[in-house]
């Protein structure tokens, strides 16, 4: 991966919680963050005393250079953003401004436990569709923002291996968002739900309390085969 193809943006806690229903109990299991990159997720759980490590092709990169990243690719996702205001639903944020402070704070955040994250190994360099983890190592992988949104990228067979790499893994898998960047459900949403049942595993679809992509309103959940 080169750093000049990274858009590095994150999510804090409160977003995660919301995007993935984590009540509780979820939030003390041991936990697989795939594809946080910047996200404040990890930082912030494992101060409340969490079990959490996250994995993401960007932490081959240090700490300045993620850094340097963030702040040149910044004005042009929120250019990107003011562009096409009327795609997301400002409740949650009041404003692009509101948003972009959010963001930031929360990059922030990850940016300043990164290396003691790294050296604790809670931040691990790796890809899909193949995790250097063993088999049910975690108890609930999560992987925002990333499968379904760049579907145009990834093939229906990238996602299929893709998230049966993430149920071999983890007991349990929830993905969120399950749109493309367009807005419109993902092409391989129906597939991908038809290849698991036919495995026999049990896959389904839960509504959230978390709604900022227009119409981004359900997780997918998969329970892996016991
Ligand atoms: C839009 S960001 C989402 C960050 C975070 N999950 C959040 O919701 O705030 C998408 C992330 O996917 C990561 N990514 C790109 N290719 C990947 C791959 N093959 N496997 C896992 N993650 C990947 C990127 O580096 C980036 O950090």
């Amino acid at each position: 991966m080169k750093l000049e193809n990274v858009v590095p943006w994150g999510r804090t806690l409160e977003e995660y919680q919301l995007m993935f229903n984590l009540n509780e109990k979820d939030k003390h299991k041991k936990i697989l963050g795939c594809s946080d990159g910047p996200a404040s997720f990890n930082a912030e759980l494992t101060q409340m005393g969490g079990d959490i490590i996250s994995i993401d092709p960007i932490y081959q990169f240090s700490k300045q250079q993620i850094s340097d990243r963030i702040e040149h690719v910044r004005p042009i996702v929120m250019e990107q953003i003011i562009q096409n205001t009327d795609d997301y639903l400002w409740n949650k944020f009041s404003s692009p401004l509101h948003l972009e402070r959010t963001r930031l704070s929360a990059m922030n955040h990850f940016l300043a436990d990164y290396d003691k994250g790294k050296a604790e190994q809670r931040y691990v360099q790796g890809s899909l569709p193949e995790l250097n983890f063993a088999d049910k190592e975690f108890d609930l992988a999560l992987c925002s923002h990333f499968l379904f949104l760049y579907e145009e990228h990834f093939s229906l067979q990238d996602h299929i291996q893709s998230i049966t790499e993430l149920v071999r893994v983890s007991k349990e898998v929830r993905i969120y968002p399950l749109l493309s960047l367009e807005g419109t459900q993902s092409n391989y949403l129906a597939s991908i739900i038809d290849h698991f049942e036919r495995l026999g595993t049990k896959v389904g679809l839960e509504e959230v309390s978390y709604e900022f992509q227009k119409g981004a309103t359900t997780m997918l959940v998969i329970l892996a085969n016991e």
